[in-house]
Order: structure tokens, then C-alpha cells, then sequence
């Protein structure tokens, strides 16, 4: 796939999700190439002039939603002019002129670049207006302490500016608490999205992989981490930004979202995913540096469950969220947080399922799991892909894999474990789908667990509880709940808050 097909076909799957796949109750003129047909449904109609970093600026027609900032943002790249109209087809006669912005081929002579400079600058600055009455609207008057949050001054091109509140609290943790954020999902507005991804700078890489780079990176004096996705994997950030923008995710064992972003650099697309950042790193290379007590190994297990079914589990009403089967649970999936309590990460392979509207959303991502935490009905290809259940029960034989990677690294009668992947004394550093197979479904092997930990009245319990994420019949095995059930009695209570009659 060449980049500009990559780009245009996240832009075409962003714009249709945003804009195009919404039913609404007027029909529009459709016009682009994220257009599935020629007329849309949505809440509104509109007409753009959109200009790219790297081509030239283009109209676009369609259908808008929710409000004027959600679908701004919607465009991957820069809107310079908008016009919206309510009303069957009111979008078919309007026309917009198209400014010769200075393109890839060289700018308008410096006479006439004021209006080109000022037109933008007008439109970001509308955008402002409207974006502060939605916030607004959405009741962001009512918390004092937000008054201070957002702050937009025209500066350079008139971007939006997010100045630091000067209490010295995270600016980022109020923007995240307040009530403006996407609407239905865990997002903030998608122009406050792009304008904190775009003024992160890069501090330094703290992962390297087939996935890309993580990094971690300043805003406004404020550690978060970036994820940079590897061109090939762009269906993994269309599917996390998708999740993270659609369902509300805030728990505190799953990692924070704060912003997704997508830019074109020099005829290739850059697809950020900027998350809270955990200075511990991800729990495989927490257990590599450290040997664990019980009581500690239990806190990062439970804290695991504790995600885990948050995502399997399907919240109904307005604040609800669908089921969630993440379908790569690992331990570099898995973040550790200051308060040692584990965060899960990576919902780029995840598939939904609501109950309610009978719906099952696997997702188009052509990526698969990772080989040597794929459960025996996978390798053998048994399982039953139309069926949500089936996924979940995969996850739960992962997280058993994940709970032995802990358990080996536990103290118990100065006893301890290197740090080593499971299967690791069975397969090659890189197993084949082949490797996997011989060894989980023809020999039935399963890793091996040392008998020190049978001595320590934790530990034999996360054993037992790992042994039944691992039978070969996933009905039979333990689902998350129980998990996180079994695990919790085994922890201290934290003490109940004291009333006062
Ligand atoms: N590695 C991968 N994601 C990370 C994050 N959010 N924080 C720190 N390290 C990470």
C-alpha cells in the first residue's frame, strides 16, 4: 500500500465513521472520496474546503452529526472554510471558493497571501466561538475550577491555545474531567484533541517495536506518552481512536486517553495516540528490573482482572458501554502505574459486542494476536469467530499466561524466578504459528510452575486460578469476574471510611 492510499483510506473510514454512517433525518449531497454514495443522512448538512499539508486544497460535501467541532476535527487534515445548512439537500447549491493556499508548488505572491492568512485565521477563530458555547452548553459552566481551563488566544496562524492553569494542578486532568469532552465517548472534542497533540514535543523513545514507537512527550510541563504507529499498522490506531472516541473507558485499570491525532508529513501520514504515561513502563519491563513480594503480585493481578472486566463486561444506559474483547493481552499490553495497581493498553485488535442491539463489531483490522499468547482454539483454528463469548475466553487464557509471568517473579522463601516469556523453554525467541500449535494443542503443554509457590497461601491461589484460564475447552474455563472475585478476597479489605452520626 503506497502512503497516500494508507492515508486516504484511514481519512475515508475516519470521515465515513464521523460523518457519513450516521443516520440523522436529513439526506445531503455527498461529495469526495470518503463518500459511500452520492447523498447522506445526517443532523445537518455541509460544505468544506479542506486543505492538506502536502496537496492541494479540495470541497468536500456531506452530512454533519453532534456538533460543529466533532466533525471539524473528523477531517484528517486542515478545514479552512465551512458552511452548514439544515435542510433536505440545502448542501447541493452551495459553493465555496477555493483559496489558492500555498501549496507543495510554491505560494501566491505576498500581495495577495493577507486574505489567504486571514481567511483560515477566521474560520479557526469561528471554530473557537462555537467550540466555547458547545463546551458551554455542555455544562462546563457549572464547575467553578474548570473557568480556568481553556484559554484561547490568537496567536501565529490563530491556533487554539491551552495555556497551564497556575494552581499548579495537572491542566490535563481537569481538561480530561470536565464535562466537555466528545459526547459519547472518552475523548476530549476532537479540535482540543489535535491542538494538545499538536503542541506535545517528544522527549524521549521509550519503545520500539513492529508497532511503531512510544514515546514520551511534554505538554505544557506535563508527561504523557505517544504512541507513534508504524504505516502498516494504521488499522490499529483507526480501531483505538475509534473505541476510545465511541465508548466511555474511563476506569482507572484501563489507560487514560487523551488524544488521537493524525497529520500528513512530507507525502506520508504520522498517526499519533497520546495516552497518560506510566514512568514504570509496561509490566514486561517492570518484571524484568524487579522481584516481587505476594502482597505486591497480587495487587498488580487483581488490578489486571480489575480491567479486564471492566472491557468484557457490557454496562447498560446512557453512561454504558458495549462489551469489550481486547484479543492481545500480554504483558507489554499491560502498563504499571506509581501506585504499583496495573492499567491495560492496546485496544487496536479489540472487537464489541451489545447485547442490547444484538450487535457484534469485529473491527476491520487485519492484524492477529500475538503468537505465543494465542489460546489452543486459535492455533488450531476451532474457534468460532461469529460468537463475542469466544473472544473473551481467549483473553481470559492470555491473562492466566500473564498471571505465571508475575507468579515467577514473586519472592516466596528467598525464592525467585528470572523474568522469562511463557513457553519460553518450548518454542524459539520468535515462535511460528506452527511452534505455537505443536506445542499448546498436539502435546498439550502448558508452562511450568515452581513448587515453591505452592508454599505461600497467595500465591498456591494464583496458581490455581491460572491452571483454569488454561484448559483446552474455553467454556470451561474461569471467566474475568470470577478472576477478579477470587482474587479480591484473598486482599487485604481497604478499611472502611468512618460515618459519623
Ligand atoms: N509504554 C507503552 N505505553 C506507555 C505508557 N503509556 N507510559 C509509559 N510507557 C509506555
Amino acid at each position: 500500500m503506497t502512503p497516500s492510499t494508507g492515508r486516504s483510506s484511514v481519512a475515508a473510514a475516519l470521515l465515513a465513521t464521523l460523518l457519513g454512517l450516521t443516520d440523522g433525518n436529513v439526506t445531503c449531497v455527498c461529495e469526495g472520496s470518503h463518500c459511500l454514495q452520492s447523498t447522506c443522512r445526517g443532523a445537518w448538512c455541509l460544505v468544506a474546503a479542506v486543505r492538506p499539508r502536502d496537496d492541494p486544497p479540495y470541497i468536500t460535501k456531506n452530512c454533519g452529526r453532534n456538533n460543529y467541532l466533532e466533525t471539524c476535527l473528523g477531517f484528517p487534515e486542515e478545514v479552512i472554510a465551512l458552511r452548514c445548512c439544515h435542510g433536505h439537500m440545502c448542501n447541493q447549491n452551495i459553493t465555496l471558493d477555493l483559496p489558492q493556499g500555498p501549496g507543495p508548488s510554491g505560494g501566491p505572491p505576498p500581495s495577495e497571501q493577507l486574505p489567504l492568512i486571514l481567511g483560515p485565521g477566521l474560520a479557526l477563530v469561528a471554530l473557537l466561538v462555537l467550540g466555547a458555547l458547545a463546551c458551554w452548553r455542555l455544562g462546563w459552566r457549572r464547575h467553578r475550577r474548570e473557568k480556568r481551563l481553556l484559554q484561547s488566544r490568537e496567536l501565529g496562524e490563530s491556533s487554539l491555545i491551552l495555556k497551564t492553569s497556575d494552581s499548579g494542578d495537572s491542566l490535563l486532568g481537569d481538561l480530561l474531567d470536565s464535562d466537555c469532552t466528545t459526547g459519547s465517548g472518552s475523548g476530549l472534542p476532537f479540535l482540543v484533541q489535535r491542538t494538545v497533540a499538536r503542541q506535545i514535543t517528544l522527549a524521549e523513545c521509550v519503545g520500539k517495536g513492529r508497532y511503531g514507537e512510544v514515546w514520551r512527550g511534554l505538554w505544557h510541563g506535563e508527561n504523557v506518552a505517544v504512541k507513534i504507529f508504524s504505516s502498516r499498522d494504521e488499522q490499529s490506531w483507526f480501531r483505538e481512536t475509534e473505541i476510545y472516541n465511541t465508548v466511555l473507558l474511563r476506569h482507572d485499570n484501563i489507560l487514560g486517553f487523551i488524544a488521537s491525532d493524525m497529520t500528513s508529513r512530507s507525502s506520508s501520514t504520522q498517526l499519533w495516540l497520546i495516552t497518560h504515561f506510566h514512568e514504570h513502563g509496561s509490566l514486561f519491563d517492570f518484571l524484568q528490573r524487579s522481584a516481587l513480594e505476594p502482597a505486591t503480585a497480587l495487587q498488580l493481578a487483581l488490578s489486571a482482572a480489575c480491567g479486564l472486566v471492566h472491557l468484557h463486561v457490557e454496562i447498560f444506559g446512557t453512561q454504558g458501554k458495549p462489551a469489550i474483547a481486547h484479543r492481545d493481552l500480554k504483558s507489554r499490553n499491560v502498563l504499571v502505574k506509581s501506585n504499583l495497581q496495573c492499567c491495560i493498553a492496546d485496544l487496536g485488535l479489540a472487537v464489541m459486542h451489545s447485547q442490547t442491539s444484538d450487535y457484534l463489531d469485529l473491527g476491520h483490522n487485519p492484524r492477529v494476536g500475538t503468537k505465543r499468547y494465542m489460546a489452543p482454539e486459535v492455533l488450531d483454528e476451532q474457534i468460532r469467530t461469529d460468537c463475542f463469548e469466544s473472544y473473551k475466553r481467549t483473553d481470559v487464557w492470555a491473562f492466566g499466561l500473564v498471571l505465571w509471568e508475575i507468579a515467577r517473579r514473586t519472592m516466596v522463601n528467598g525464592m525467585v524466578e528470572e523474568y522469562r516469556p511463557p513457553f519460553f523453554d518450548l518454542v524459539p525467541s520468535d515462535p511460528s504459528f506452527e511452534d505455537m500449535k505443536k506445542v499448546v494443542c498436539v502435546d498439550q503443554q502448558r508452562p511450568t510452575i515452581h513448587n515453591r509457590l505452592a508454599a505461600d497461601p497467595l500465591l498456591s491461589v494464583l496458581v490455581k486460578t491460572m491452571r483454569e484460564c488454561w484448559y483446552p475447552n474455553p467454556s470451561s474455563r474461569l471467566t474475568a469476574l470470577r478472576i477478579k472475585k477470587t482474587l479480591k478476597k484473598l486482599s487485604p479489605t481497604p478499611e472502611k471510611p468512618k460515618v459519623a452520626y
